[in-house]
């Protein structure tokens, strides 16, 4: 499957990484690109500069009747990506730790699902497009400081490998991405070395291209990816002296 002529629709597409697969689908020439937004003021000025192109979407991703109304709006989409997402820091002896984990659980996990479930038929009525979910490399391993936002990308994993079981029949493609620390507002926080949004679109757009299905999107994930699968508690024990 080819960008061009592909009709795209993004959760959190008003900025970090979500703005980045913005731009990055309309340069590959995107026919249409729905920006799913909570607040569509937030993408006012960039509709506006591609009125034929970008649609805004009012979408809360926790919303019901936001995703029921989305899936009525964009009914022509072929390429879905689920990227919404937030971020506490947190260990186990944070008080809010229990409140947090509801809260990312809640956009994380049951948001993509949810999106999933209404957009399946969708995409199976347009020939079975591509369903991506924006992970983390911790939908494989566990940083001590995210402990919440870690047990959220490890649900989203086991959605990922059981949307790829059951939709496969309908010929819907599903692609995990899995980024290291990114330059976004999520990561302001983070004392590491960052990889620019783009590079995770522009990696993203080379899987589509190439059928891959699981997309390491900087040097951080792929060399811990690579650690992981070698030698697991090796990198168990790296997290937990940099905790
Ligand atoms: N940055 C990193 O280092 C990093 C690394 C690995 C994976 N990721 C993943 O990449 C994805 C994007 O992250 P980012 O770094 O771009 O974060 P970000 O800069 O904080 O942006 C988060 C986006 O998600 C939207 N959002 C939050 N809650 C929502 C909800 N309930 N419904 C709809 N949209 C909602 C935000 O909208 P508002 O503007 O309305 O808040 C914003 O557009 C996330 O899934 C994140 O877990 C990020």
């Amino acid at each position: 499957m080819t960008i061009k002529d592909s009709v795209v629709l993004i959760t959190g597409a008003n900025r970090g990484i979500g703005k980045a697969y913005v731009e990055e689908f309309l340069k590959a020439g995107a026919k249409k690109i729905y920006l799913g937004v909570r607040n569509p003021d937030s993408v006012a000025d960039v509709v506006a500069e591609n009125p034929n192109t970008l649609i805004p979407l009012k979408l809360d991703i926790t919303n019901a009747a936001d995703i029921k109304n989305a899936a009525k709006e964009a009914g022509d989409v072929d390429i879905l990506i689920n990227n919404a997402g937030i971020l506490f820091f947190d260990d186990l002896a944070n008080k809010d730790a229990v409140d947090n984990a509801r809260k990312t659980m809640e956009v994380n996990f049951i948001g993509p699902l949810a999106m999933t479930q209404a957009f399946a038929p969708i995409l199976k009525n347009n020939g079975g497009g591509i369903l991506i979910i924006v992970s983390s490399i911790v939908g494989h391993v566990s940083m001590p400081a995210i402990t919440t936002y870690c047990a959220s990308k490890h649900a989203v994993q086991s959605l990922i490998l059981n949307a790829r079981a059951q939709l496969a029949a309908q010929g819907t493609r599903v692609i995990g991405v899995y980024p290291g620390p990114i330059d976004t507002d999520m990561a302001k926080d983070l004392e590491m070395d960052k990889f620019p949004p783009a590079q995770v679109a522009t990696e993203t757009i080379k899987a589509i291209e190439n059928g891959k299905e699981d997309v390491f999107t900087d040097a951080f994930s792929k060399v811990t990816y690579a650690a992981f699968r070698k030698n697991p508690k090796a990198v168990e024990a790296q997290m937990r002296e940099a905790a």
